[in-house]
């Protein structure tokens, strides 16, 4: 059975008051026990963000993080420095970095090995765009970005890999994928995986991200190779990232 996992990328949004609102109420707001929910604030949030969770069942996580422990990378952040502050979880390969930073695969394995290196949990972010989408080669894109990656680890390493599947036409556009699209796209990757290995593939968790908010998180999550959402916009309003994380118990 996969522990349920919601991740909520705040992006470069958030506030310190933000951060303490979302201990509070987490705080007193039951929620399924045997669920990860992860918070992945822009980093000057983490410390307060570390204080402020410590009553609540919140977990923290990176946007990013560079490759080296350390170095002459101006405004770069470490893994090692992010394990300082309680960091779980790190996002290697959105589609925001893919596109703006020009994180291309290779980069995209460089953060995904730093972070398993410090044992922060990776989740690897993939997705097609309408234009791939349109020309039918979603899979195709896909598979690629995820077989890159799980290609050139070891199988121990492979089963500590998180997979967020976030069609670049859904992400922050309010056109959520229909369950029935993200469901296809999982089962597809998730049989990608069990060439490598039938219990890996039943193991990993596999994320949908692209306008997951309170209304269709429900319906999305019922699928039964949607282990989460890794949600944007919706995770930046306490109501509904808690009526997400509520969903997926
Ligand atoms: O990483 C999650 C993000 O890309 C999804 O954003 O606003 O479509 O939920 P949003």
């Amino acid at each position: 059975m996969r522990t349920p996992l919601i991740a909520g990328n705040w992006k470069m949004n958030g506030s310190a008051s933000l951060v303490e609102e979302f201990g509070r109420r987490f705080a007193d707001e039951p929620l399924p026990t045997s669920m990860d929910v992860v918070i992945l604030p822009p980093f000057p949030y983490l410390d307060a963000a570390r204080r402020a969770f410590e009553g609540a069942p919140l977990r923290l996580g990176a946007q990013t993080l560079n490759p080296l422990h350390s170095g002459a990378r101006t405004g770069e952040v470490s893994g090692r420095m992010l394990k300082e502050f309680g960091v779980e979880y790190a996002l290697a390969g959105h589609s925001e970095r893919r596109q703006l930073y020009r994180e291309d695969d290779e980069a995209v394995l460089d953060r995904l090995l730093a972070a398993l290196n410090v044992d922060i949990t990776p989740i690897l972010c993939v997705g097609e765009t309408l234009e791939e989408r349109d020309a039918g080669r979603t899979m195709e894109v896909v598979l690629r970005q995820v077989g890159y990656v799980m290609a050139r680890l070891e199988p121990d390493q492979r089963e500590r890999v998180v997979i967020a599947y976030e069609p670049v036409w859904a992400i922050g556009t309010g056109r959520t994928a229909t369950p029935e699209q993200a469901q296809e796209v999982m089962a597809g990757i998730r049989q990608y995986q069990a060439g490598y290995d039938r219990e890996l593939a039943a193991s990993l968790r596999l994320l949908y991200g692209g306008s997951m908010n309170a209304d269709n998180a429900a319906e999305l999550l019922a699928q039964p190779d949607i282990d989460g959402g890794l949600v944007g916009g919706a995770s930046l309003k306490v109501d509904d990232f808690l009526a997400i994380c509520q969903s997926a118990g």
